[in-house]
């Protein structure tokens, strides 16, 4: 069973939100790649708070249907709150797991953002995944690389130091932290055709605050994780901090590699 490093906190669920905001065009570009389009059933599988749903749901148009399965119930309450308010029609969600999926299956179309790497067995879990097509149809993830380190450019001693912390309790805590670059290897093995590909890096420019709030929380959610116990990080104070230690040296950071891959089920 994947054990999801960041938990579910109230915190950690806005995190995701937030996150969505900034890494929500790639997912895009990867959706449209990878031919999501009106008319499809799709699977948004680890669906967390919703977002990947949402953005689908667009795509796929009043007569398709987006239904997101999560693990844990607390995104899936926030989700389905989400699409009520939004007055979505055309998504679901519900509680479960890529193992659970025989009554709704085949999907036209399956996608995950940010869970393969929480896979104690990334290979069983496309191979579920892929059970779970009809033929023809198309699997879709988006994951980051927490292998390579994230810096600041030039470098800035407490922006770095936080970068560091974040790649390092990533790859203390997620279940197969190169599982994102080893995706086409993970294909392979699962049975299925060749993936087609690629590769973005996120930036943090002057004024990015979106990207050092991502940053900011990232690391507030991840310390509070691993050390119930010491001072919440005041996500606010590090982000204008940021943002001023990068303004001064016009300089930026970067944070991990977002790899996107997609095939089609024989
Ligand atoms: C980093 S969050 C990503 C959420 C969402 N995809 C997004 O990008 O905003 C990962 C989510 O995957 C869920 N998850 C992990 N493994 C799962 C599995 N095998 N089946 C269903 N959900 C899973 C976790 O509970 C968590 O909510």
């Amino acid at each position: 069973m994947a054990e999801y490093a960041l938990g579910q906190s109230e915190e950690a669920l806005k995190r995701l939100i937030d996150q969505a905001a900034f890494v929500g065009p790639i997912t895009e570009r990867m959706l449209r790649a990878a031919g999501v389009g009106p008319g499809m059933r799709v699977l948004d599988i680890g669906c967390g708070a919703g977002d990947v749903t949402f953005q689908t749901a667009e795509l796929v148009k009043a007569n398709g249907h987006v239904l997101g399965v999560d693990m844990a119930g607390e995104p899936i309450r926030m989700a389905w709150q989400r699409a009520k308010a939004a007055g979505l029609a055309n998504v679901t969600f519900r509680e479960g797991t890529e193992a659970d999926l025989d009554a709704e299956a085949p999907f036209d179309c399956i996608i995950g953002r940010y869970v393969l790497i929480y896979q104690p067995n990334p290979v069983d879990f496309v191979r579920r995944l892929a059970a779970q097509l009809r033929p023809g149809g198309t699997l879709a993830l988006q994951e980051v690389d927490f292998t390579h380190p994230i810096a600041a450019i030039p470098p800035m001693a407490k922006l770095d130091r936080m970068l560091n912390e974040i790649v390092a309790i990533m790859a203390r805590t997620a279940a197969d932290v190169g599982s994102a670059t080893r995706m086409a290897g993970i294909f392979a093995e699962a049975g299925l055709p060749a993936p087609s590909g690629f590769c973005e890096r996120t930036i943090g420019m002057e004024g990015a605050r979106t990207f050092f709030r991502w940053a900011a929380s990232s690391y507030a959610v991840l310390q509070s994780r691993i050390s119930p116990e010491s001072d919440p990080v005041d996500v606010d104070r590090l982000v204008g901090e940021f943002l001023a230690d990068v303004a001064a040296v016009h300089g930026c950071a970067h944070g991990p590699d977002q790899w996107c891959a997609w095939t089609i089920r024989a």
